[in-house]
């Protein structure tokens, strides 16, 4: 087969298909900021994607799509059940996202992951041309990076994050910590979302007995591994803002939004929340602030719309079923209590939304809550921002999401807080217009500035310098 000079490796493609009636399914792109941010740089490489194709694995051979190289890995249902939705998000997704719920421990799941994480690395190593470069992502493909280094040791290799690094307590707690650590480290530059992932990675590194030369004036920290060095660093990952603002300012979209609003009943404001429906996203918490809030009459059906979004996910993992009951319980509960006639009090929507749809919520909006209890960065706060660029609109914006650092308009709060939460809203919407928008016009001017391929070509120009170091030091 044809080999690559860049190769991205993530446990999903960059298409989803559809099944259709002749049994071939029918691809799409993924709507994913990943997808918006290395499609460019696919193209110009004509690299190839390796990934799962999620529910319409069947074994399929390498394709082309609209012009991107995707080679599908395929997972037996065994596998589904073990790699995925066991070791990948029942045990390493609520272990780095602070033990939310009690992390599973299962040796079965974790050879399991070896063993497709081993399936990753080999497709890698087949694709890649000599001296190519490999991105590897995200959690579910953590000891891809050292397995490709045994079988290339040819190749530049970079991994990236995108969800937390937990303390060294915390992460210590895997049985398997060590042979992480040793797969993250195959990599020439381990790249996170804050640099307090990154500090945790090194601390973690530095216990497992590597040297350590803290972040210098470039903000990249060096670890010392068997004669190699693996660069860290922080690379917060960003959305396609021009590309969002475009979408928004579409007349397509802002009809949209004004028929969103007329559906509505024509409310004075809008509040919107969508979120994966996951145990880390604070929904029930923020559902317990609006119930407050509907309680004391501070803001009443018809005159404020509340939406909630869940977009359904993982749904076969039990803690992700429980969630989705106690979600619709309390909903039902705020809507019998509080609600009237053909006015609900919060409207719930349990489905998937395309982009068009979800700007037009977006534009829709006059305050959006985002309160996850532990978030690596949350897009969705960032997507809020780029498509108000008449910066109109708030937001509220949880400190442990990792959009804070970086979003200094929004109205920060605890999401555990329930009433400051409360209060938050009540304040945002008492607050002066000219106050609301320039909070809304720097969050704006953020995103655009530090958009999705800025954030590429960032952690791509910092791979390569690493690369250049790793062949000095020869
Ligand atoms: C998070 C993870 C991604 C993942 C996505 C959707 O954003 O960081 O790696 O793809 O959730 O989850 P799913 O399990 O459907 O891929």
């Amino acid at each position: 087969p044809q080999r690559s000079d860049f190769v991205v490796v993530a446990n999903r493609l960059p298409v989803v298909g559809e099944p259709t009636e002749s049994g071939e399914p029918s691809w799409r792109r993924s709507p994913g900021g990943l997808v918006t941010a290395l499609e460019p740089v696919l193209r110009r490489a004509q690299g190839v994607w390796i990934g799962w194709a999620g529910e319409c694995d069947r074994r399929t051979a390498p394709f082309s799509h609209d012009g991107m190289r995707v080679h599908p890995v395929s997972l037996s249902a065994r596998e589904l059940a073990s790699y995925y939705e066991g070791f990948s998000n029942a045990t390493v997704w609520p272990l780095f996202h602070d033990t939310i719920v009690p992390p599973t421990l299962d040796r079965g799941w974790w050879q399991s992951y070896v063993q497709v994480n081993t399936r990753f690395a080999e497709a890698a190593a087949l694709a890649a041309a000599p001296g190519a470069t490999v991105w590897v992502h995200d959690y579910q493909l953590l000891l891809v990076p050292a397995m490709l280094r045994t079988l290339r040791p040819d190749v530049t290799i970079g991994f990236f994050l995108h969800i937390p690094f937990p303390p060294e307590e915390l992460f210590m707690q895997l049985p398997w910590w060590t042979e992480i650590i040793d797969g993250m480290l195959g990599a020439d530059l381990v790249g996170f979302q804050l640099p307090r992932d990154a500090e945790n990675f090194r601390r973690t590194a530095a216990i497992r007995g590597s040297a350590i030369d803290p972040p210098g004036a470039d903000a990249i920290g060096r670890i010392h591994v068997g004669g190699r060095v693996a660069w860290t660093g922080a690379f917060p990952v960003a959305v396609d803002a021009a590309g969002l603002t475009t979408l928004a300012t579409s007349a397509a979209v802002r009809g949209r939004a004004r028929r969103i609003r007329a559906e509505l009943g024509q409310p004075d404001t809008v509040i919107l929340s969508v979120d994966r429906l996951d145990y880390t996203k604070g929904i029930p918490e923020r559902l317990a602030a609006l119930d407050a809030l509907y309680k004391q009459g501070r803001l009443i059906p018809g005159r404020h719309a509340t939406v909630q979004i869940v977009t359904p996910s993982r749904e076969r993992i039990p803690q992700y079923r429980e969630l989705r009951r106690r979600i619709e319980i309390e909903v039902g509960h705020i809507n019998g209590a509080y609600g009237a006639l053909g006015r609900p009090a919060v409207h719930y929507l349990h489905r998937s939304v395309g982009r068009e749809e979800l700007a037009a919520f977006l534009v829709a909006t006059d305050l959006m809550l985002v309160t996850p209890l532990r978030d690596g960065m949350n897009l969705v706060a960032k997507e809020y921002a780029a498509c108000h660029p008449d910066a109109d609109g708030a937001l509220i914006l949880s400190e442990f999401a990792g959009a804070a650092a970086e979003l200094h308009g929004a109205y920060l709060v605890n999401p555990y807080d329930t009433d400051r939460l409360a209060s938050t809203v009540d304040a945002v919407l008492n607050d002066p217009v000219a106050q609301r928008s320039r909070r809304m016009d720097t969050m704006h001017r953020q995103v655009r500035r530090h958009d999705v391929h800025a954030w590429a070509r960032s952690y791509l120009g910092v791979l390569h310098r690493a690369r250049a170091g790793r062949t000095v030091l020869g």
